[in-house]
């Protein structure tokens, strides 16, 4: 393997730096990126697949801190080794803590900022090669605690339990944070295959010029990262069950892929001329309208036909509000380990029953465990309860600024939305995409594509 083939990202305010670093590296062989600032790294490392990120630890707003916690997240193959220019022991500990390969001082010799790099890439190779195997065969094995009562949960649970023991392909659609993956969890384990592999490809989280050797493997050579024969996910999960999480951000060039594997269950490894077979059953999930995605072109509607044998439609918690108080009760007693039960005060629980849960179930958990932390005398109430001020709940009629109903577009709502959330954690971007109810991931991307100013 060339050194060409590795990319390397250099994220530095400074430009005359951010240049000096890049031309170091390509002089050296490597193929190097820059970014001037937090977000456009954020934006780059899911745009391309880099191998070694190199990163400022001080720059204005998104901080290099946050751009590794970021890159750690969502992208761990990504060895990223920070640069500071004083040396300051406490965040070094935190930037190693927060799982950087290495931390380095400016100004740094070559020699060693190269002998660094390498050794970073060594280190990335070992673990790409443990990342599927490790990947979520054993996450969702858990107890599966599930609440509700109301009648839209009810027929939800009603389908899944009835689909668990078949082999039919499942599709779960629903919001975001409504509980699909806990649903494709639950039809797993009261499947005939609950003995057998649960592996889950999250297909928004993986490049899309990566998606097709997770799935399949490859062969010894077929790129030039591949040094040998590596097995794909299908292969794990033979005689098991596969599950394509957020199926609708799949690209149009693996699409048609998955659909012979779903129709024949013959697939081949990247740069491998021979057909293999495995047997999985496949479940599947989005919260994208996958009709809407046929008829924009952006989705194949043979694939959609294999994979909605059985839809199973999650309804947003705001058409279920009777679900709230169990849920409530649930996360204040099982899930939440504190010493002390908390309770919840009937004021708090009505301001509760009145809000909206744009973010549905991930924020009422969010908030409840906010609200136990915070609360005094073990019980919330309601001031302890910090919700979205969403436009959404402004009071309909009256106000002349109320531009609920008015001709505003759907995308104006949520950038103002998404401000106001920001400004209420004070530019706190992991609590403000928990209380979104939205990955940090699609926050970074929302912040970019609205020119969201973060002060
Ligand atoms: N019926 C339920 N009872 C208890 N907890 C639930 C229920 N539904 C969802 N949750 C909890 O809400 C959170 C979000 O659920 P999950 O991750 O399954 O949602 P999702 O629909 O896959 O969201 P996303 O589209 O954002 O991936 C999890 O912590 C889950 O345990
Ligand atoms: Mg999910």
């Amino acid at each position: 393997m060339s050194k060409k083939d590795y990319s390397i990202l250099v994220v530095d305010d400074e430009e005359a730096f951010r240049y000096m670093l890049s031309s170091l590296l390509t002089g050296d062989g490597y193929t190097a990126d820059t970014a001037g600032d937090g977000v456009s790294a954020i934006n780059a490392v899911q745009t391309k697949p880099f191998h070694v990120v190199l990163c400022d630890v001080k720059m204005p707003k998104v901080d290099g801190i946050e751009v590794l916690k970021f890159i750690k997240q969502n992208f761990p193959a990504i060895e990223v080794i920070m640069l500071t220019g004083s040396a300051s022991i406490p965040i070094a500990v935190e930037c190693m803590k927060v799982g950087a390969y290495d931390y380095i001082t400016k100004p740094t010799t070559s020699d060693d900022l190269l002998s660094t790099i390498e050794r970073a890439l060594e280190r990335r190779q070992l673990l790409i090669d443990n990342i599927v195997m490790k990947s979520e065969l054993t996450r969702l094995a858990g107890p599966n605690d599930m609440v509700g009562e109301s009648e839209a949960f009810r027929k939800v649970l009603d389908i899944a339990r009835k689909v668990a023991p078949t082999e039919s392909t499942v599709l779960i659609q629903g919001p975001s944070g409504t509980g699909k993956e806990l649903i494709a969890s639950y039809i797993f384990q009261n499947s005939d295959r609950r003995d057998l592999p649960f592996v889950t490809l999250n297909c928004a989280s993986i490049p899309d010029t990566l998606i097709e050797s997770e799935l399949f493997g490859y062969e010894k050579g077929a790129f030039t990262d591949a040094r040998s024969t590596k097995q794909g996910i299908v292969e794990i999960a033979n005689n098991g069950t596969l599950f394509l999480d957020e199926i609708g951000d799949i690209s149009p060039i693996v699409q048609p892929k998955i659909l012979r594997f779903i129709q024949s269950g013959e697939f081949r490894r990247v740069g491998g001329n021979t057909v293999l077979r495995a047997d999985c059953r496949i479940l599947s999930a989005t919260n994208k309208n996958l009709k809407e995605e046929v008829k924009e072109g952006r989705f194949r509607e043979d694939l959609l036909y294999r994979l909605n044998v059985i839809t199973i439609d999650i309804p947003p918690l705001k058409a279920r509000k009777s679900d709230v108080p169990l849920l409530v009760a649930s996360f204040l007693t099982s899930r939440m380990k504190t010493k002390v039960k908390k309770t919840i005060s009937p004021k708090a629980m009505e301001v509760l029953m009145q809000y909206d849960w744009p973010g549905n179930i991930r924020e009422l958990e969010n908030v409840i465990e906010r609200a136990a932390i915070l609360c005094h005398n073990n019980t919330i109430e309601p001031h302890d309860l910090s919700l979205a001020t969403s436009p959404l709940m402004l009071p309909t009629g009256g106000s002349s600024d109320n531009k609920i109903g008015t001709a505003m577009a759907l995308k104006e709502i949520e950038r103002m939305h998404i401000e106001g959330v920001l400004r209420s954690f004070r530019g706190n971007k992991t609590e403000s995409a928990k209380v979104l109810g939205i990955s940090l991931k699609t926050l970074y991307t929302k912040i970019q594509q609205y020119q969201i100013k973060l002060s």
